[in-house]
C-alpha cells in the first residue's frame, strides 16, 4: 500500500500515546490548557482542536478518552492532508496513471482525507454538554420530509446502524428537501448535498464507551446534538 494510501484502523493503533503527542489534549490539558502547552512543547496549541477541548469530559455517556482520542485521531487526518497536499508538487504528472501511479494515489488520498477532516469537523462542531431541541427552521423541515422528529430519528438510526463510516442529514438544493444517507467510508459523497448533521458510526466513535451497543451510543449521541448549529446549517445551505 502507498504511504498515503490511508487506513483509519491504522491510525487506531497507538493513538493514545499520539493524542497527547500531537495535541497535547492529555487528562491534564483538559484541566489546565497552558500548563499541558508548556509541558508538551511546539507540537502542541493547535487552534483548531483546541477549540473543541470543552467537549473533553463533558459530554455525558461519552469518557474523557474517547473525546480526546478521537481528537487526536482528527488531528492526525489534518496533519496527513497537509502532508499529501505538499507532497502534490513533487509528482511527475506525465506519469498519471489508472492502474497504478503517484499521481492516482494523490487523488485518492487527498478526497479520502479531505472528507475524513471535515465530516469530523462537522460531527464535533454539532456536539454541545447542553441540551439543545430543535429550532423551529430544522423542526418544521423534519416535519415535512419524515413526518415528524421521531420518525426521522427512527429512520436515522436505522441508516446509522447500516454503515460503517457516516450517517448523514443533508439538504438537497434541487429537490429543495432533507434527506438521510450513510456512507461506508469518507472518498464518496453524493452530489447537490449541504451536510446538516453528521454521526461517526466507525467503532473509533464509540466503542471504548459502549462496546457491543451502536444503539445506545447514539441515543448518547442524539442527546448531545447541538440543534443550533444544525439549524444555522440549514439556514445557509438552503438559501443558496
Ligand atoms: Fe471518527
Amino acid at each position: 500500500m502507498d504511504e498515503h494510501n490511508l487506513d483509519r484502523r491504522s491510525f487506531l493503533r497507538g493513538l493514545a500515546g499520539a493524542a497527547v503527542m500531537v495535541t497535547g489534549l492529555s487528562e491534564a490539558a483538559a484541566e489546565e490548557p497552558s500548563a499541558a502547552i508548556a509541558k508538551a512543547g511546539q507540537k502542541t496549541a493547535i487552534p483548531d482542536i483546541q477549540k473543541y477541548r470543552g467537549l473533553i469530559g463533558a459530554l455525558e455517556g461519552f469518557s474523557a478518552t474517547i473525546i480526546r482520542e478521537h481528537l487526536a485521531l482528527l488531528e492526525r487526518y489534518r496533519q496527513e492532508l497537509s502532508e499529501v497536499e505538499s507532497h502534490n508538487r513533487t509528482i511527475d504528472l506525465a506519469l498519471a496513471d489508472p492502474l497504478a501511479s503517484k499521481w492516482r494515489n494523490h487523488v485518492l488520498a487527498w478526497i479520502e482525507l479531505h472528507n475524513a477532516v471535515r465530516l469530523h469537523e462537522l460531527y464535533f462542531d454539532a456536539l454541545t454538554p447542553k441540551s439543545v431541541k430543535p429550532g423551529q427552521k430544522i423542526g418544521k423541515a423534519l416535519e415535512e420530509s419524515f413526518g415528524s422528529f421521531d420518525q426521522w430519528w427512527v429512520k436515522f438510526r436505522a441508516t446509522a446502524m447500516a454503515v460503517r463510516a457516516w450517517g448523514i442529514l443533508a439538504w438537497d438544493n434541487q429537490s429543495k428537501r432533507l434527506v438521510i444517507f450513510g456512507l461506508d467510508n469518507d472518498s464518496e459523497w453524493p452530489l447537490g448535498l449541504e451536510p446538516l448533521l453528521v454521526v461517526d458510526m466507525a467503532e473509533h466513535a464509540y466503542v471504548l464507551d459502549f462496546i457491543g451497543q451502536p444503539l445506545a451510543y447514539l441515543d448518547a449521541w442524539l442527546a448531545r446534538v447541538n440543534w443550533v448549529v444544525v439549524d444555522s446549517r440549514l439556514a445557509i445551505a438552503s438559501e443558496k
